[in-house]
């Protein structure tokens, strides 16, 4: 294996065994109207939608997690199972593990095996795009036969990381052509840091087919890479930047103002803050470390926990008297708090 890829089995073991949440991602402050009269059958609901043309089982995502080491193979392959019986959408990890080493591809390419009929997202770095080119986001979209490529930002990661990059100059350029000659929708994604609506401006800007705002208040890759730093400044830095990034709530609402498609991830904990991601305009609501601690216990813990969410999901929507996901985006919704203040604030 190659350090990219021993990087991700670290990060695996890192997020299961360890508290790597950090601060508050705001569905705390945010509340649906409750109906007090819902005039439908609560099995009757619809949680079915529709996400870039493509009719899915429910909102929920499975967020780009892992693959690249042998020994992530289990929990994609069971991941992809679940997408495939639910019909749920489902990303997978960074690929550039086996865009390096091609010997890695079968973690990635399990996925497809396990998921004939998903819709899948293929998954690069900003950094490895602008180095490598268009080149690897085909080749990382044949490896999985992806429906869509999602790229990622993790500049906060990356400055801390020992090996990270810390010149990103040229990345929008290298994803304006990306997005003008791909054959696939091009989403971008944040890993925690959330997404600004100036951002998200020039992202759309660029051609994004959609926006996963990846918001503060989840995982916190300032805390796992404060944990796997050997050198003590590096981890004082990554303790430093803890509090830093756009909570969830907060980037929502700026990139929803922007009007396009949008993925709401970053310290969604259940089916509820799914319907009120959905209600404040995402069309998605992913989750990543919810999900990866049951995958890595067995099949039946990863159904069941996905069951769970649906049933959130089905209440919550039989409280707002949402017959539909498209009903659900009408709710009202109240913001209080340290959220509503940030909102008010936004630019
Ligand atoms: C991630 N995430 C991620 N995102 C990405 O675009 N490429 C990647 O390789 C990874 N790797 C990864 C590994 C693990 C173990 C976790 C938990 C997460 C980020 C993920 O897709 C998501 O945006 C954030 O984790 C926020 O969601 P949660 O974890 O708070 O639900």
């Amino acid at each position: 294996t190659t350090p990219t890829s021993s990087r991700k089995k670290e990060h695996l073991r890192i997020c299961c065994e360890r508290a790597i949440e950090a601060g508050d991602a705001g569905f705390g402050d945010v509340r649906l109207a409750h109906n007090a009269l819902p005039e439908c059958d609560m099995e009757q609901i619809d949680i079915g939608t529709r996400f870039l043309n493509t009719p899915l089982g429910s909102p929920l995502f499975i967020a780009a997690m892992t693959g690249g080491h042998p020994d992530t193979m289990e929990v994609n392959q069971l991941l992809a199972r679940a997408a495939e019986h639910f019909n749920l959408g489902m990303g997978v990890g960074s690929q550039r593990a086996a865009l390096e080493n091609p010997d890695l591809a079968d973690s990635f390419s399990v996925v497809r095996e396990e998921a004939p009929s998903a819709f899948l997202c293929a998954n690069l770095g900003i950094i490895q795009l602008r180095d490598h080119g268009i080149e690897w986001a085909e080749r990382a979209v044949e490896m999985i036969d992806a429906q869509a490529i999602a790229i990622h930002l993790n500049p906060l990661q990356e400055a801390i990381q020992p090996e990270g990059d810390h010149d990103t100059g040229g990345c929008l350029e290298a994803l304006r052509n990306l997005c003008r000659e791909f054959k696939r929708p091009v989403i971008v994604k944040e890993t925690g840091s959330g997404i600004s609506a100036a951002t998200a401006r020039d992202l759309y800007g660029a051609g994004a087919a959609a926006i996963d705002i990846g918001g503060w208040g989840g995982t916190n890759w300032a805390a796992v890479e404060c944990l796997r730093a050997s050198d003590v400044g590096l981890a004082r830095l990554g303790e430093d930047f803890l509090g830093w990034g756009i909570p969830t709530v907060v980037s929502l609402r700026e990139v929803c103002s922007t009007g396009g498609s949008v993925i709401a991830t970053g310290g969604l904990r259940s089916g509820i803050d799914i319907a009120k991601s959905v209600a404040l305009g995402a069309c998605l609501g992913g989750m990543a470390l919810p999900l990866l601690k049951p995958a890595m216990q067995g099949e039946d813990e990863l159904f069941a926990a996905i069951d769970t969410i649906h049933r959130q999901l089905r209440v919550t929507m039989f409280l707002t008297g949402s017959r539909t996901v498209q009903d659900l985006r009408r709710t009202h919704v109240y913001i209080t708090g340290i959220t509503r203040q940030m909102i008010e604030n936004s630019y």
